[in-house]
């Protein structure tokens, strides 16, 4: 039984190709052209693949591409936040012809799948760094990265040879289909999933007890692809999850799994996109606490909350559940928020990223109102022990 509908209706996308078929394919596409993916291309073919984008097909086309970024939707209506794309410098761009097949590369030439080319297209940057970014600002990682692409981008539906992309954490990639199949075994008939690119703090703790209180599971689902040069590198914030599963929650009631998505710190739009894809994993609820996904102060603290009220109507199945700022209250003496707590500014903890990241380094554990002491340690023994 399926918890609820992948996004747009058409049921869970699979592009996969595996074993025999993908040398029988490579060896008729011998002659193809190839093309040669970013790391955030390569995880958003895996996640093509694996349906996490249905009902993407593939990379998206002109009229896709021009929708999503001005509508927030497919050209079809089914609403979509992100630019999903591949980028090509122009040369190699404008030698492909609708219908001709290329065969996609990873930076160290392995192939990971194909694309049928349905077109070729410009684009304007500062116009999608704008709209989608709300900002042109290069120091924004985001748009940063949007800037450093070439400048045409090759639309077109994908197969991926998923056994050829390699997987940081292969117990912890689990699939849409592994996860509703989960979410099932399990008889979770709701499950709540956190998005999370960050080291687990007693904040995010909070919210995810908050929403296990009226929900059948959680699903931990941190991402483990591409993400910004000072986040916490994934293996570090996974073994600060297990610590944490392990000592703080109860067993049966949380599944951890990666999620290998590149971030984009698109804020709003971003959390839309985050709700999707869990939508699609199975889950019926989705986390959204303040400035998700956002970086710097480029979005205001609840602006993804708003968007998500900005939808048509029945424009997304699953259910956000929206978390105002979490702090550790003297008051009470207990984590709260000023939706259950009177407590004054001066009663409100609240550490910043930057005093933690100092106090890490130093080899001092931030204070239990703001982390668990084991979550600590590991944190610490990480920045002591130079990352390979
Ligand atoms: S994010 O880029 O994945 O959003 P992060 O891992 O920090 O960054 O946040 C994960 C989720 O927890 C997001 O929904 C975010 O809004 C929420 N969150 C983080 N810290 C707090 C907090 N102190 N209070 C409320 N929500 C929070």
């Amino acid at each position: 039984m399926s918890l609820i509908d992948p996004h747009g209706n058409r049921g869970l996308v699979n592009r996969t190709l595996t074993g025999a078929a993908v040398s029988a394919r490579l060896a008729e596409l011998a002659d193809a052209p190839s093309l040669t993916l970013s790391n955030r291309e390569l995880s958003d073919l895996y996640l093509i693949g694996v349906g996490a984008l249905s009902p993407l097909t593939g990379f998206q086309s002109e009229r896709d591409y021009h929708s999503v970024v001005n509508h927030l939707a497919l050209a079809d209506g089914t609403v979509w936040p992100l630019p999903v794309t591949l980028a090509a410098p122009a040369e190699q761009a404008e030698r492909l012809r609708p219908g001709q097949i290329v065969v996609l590369r990873d930076a160290a030439g392995t192939a990971a799948g194909t694309l049928t080319v349905a077109d070729v297209y410009g684009y304007d940057a500062a116009e999608q760094a704008r709209l989608v970014y709300r900002t042109d600002d290069a120091a924004h990682p985001g748009v940063a990265a949007l800037y450093r692409q070439p400048n045409r981008l090759v639309g077109g539906d994908v197969t991926v040879f998923i056994d050829r992309i390699a997987a940081e954490f292969p117990d912890y990639e689990l699939t849409p289909t592994e996860t509703r199949a989960r979410f099932d075994a399990l008889g979770w008939r709701s499950v709540v999933a956190f998005q999370t690119r960050n080291p687990v703090h007693r904040a995010h703790e909070y919210l995810q007890k908050c929403a296990l209180e009226t929900v059948d599971g959680l699903l931990l689902h941190p991402v483990v692809g591409e993400t910004k040069s000072d986040d916490i590198p994934a293996a570090v914030r996974m073994r600060c999850y297990e610590v944490l599963l392990e000592r703080y929650f109860p067993t049966g009631r949380v599944l951890l799994a990666a999620l290998p998505v590149a971030m984009r710190y698109a804020g709003p739009r971003e959390a839309i996109f985050h709700a999707i894809l869990r939508q699609n994993y199975g889950c019926t609820h989705f986390i959204v606490g303040r400035d998700h996904a956002g970086v710097g102060a480029y979005y205001g603290t609840y602006d993804a909350q708003h968007l998500f009220d900005e939808l048509p109507v029945g424009g997304l199945k699953i259910e956000p559940l929206k978390y105002e700022h979490a702090f550790w209250c003297l008051r009470t003496g207990g984590m709260a928020t000023t939706k259950s707590s009177p407590a004054t500014a001066a009663e409100q903890i609240v550490l910043s990223g930057t005093k933690v990241r100092e106090m890490l380094a130093r080899g001092e554990r931030p204070p239990i109102t703001f982390t668990r002491p084991e979550v600590a340690d590991i944190l610490i023994q990480s920045l002591s022990v130079p990352v390979i």
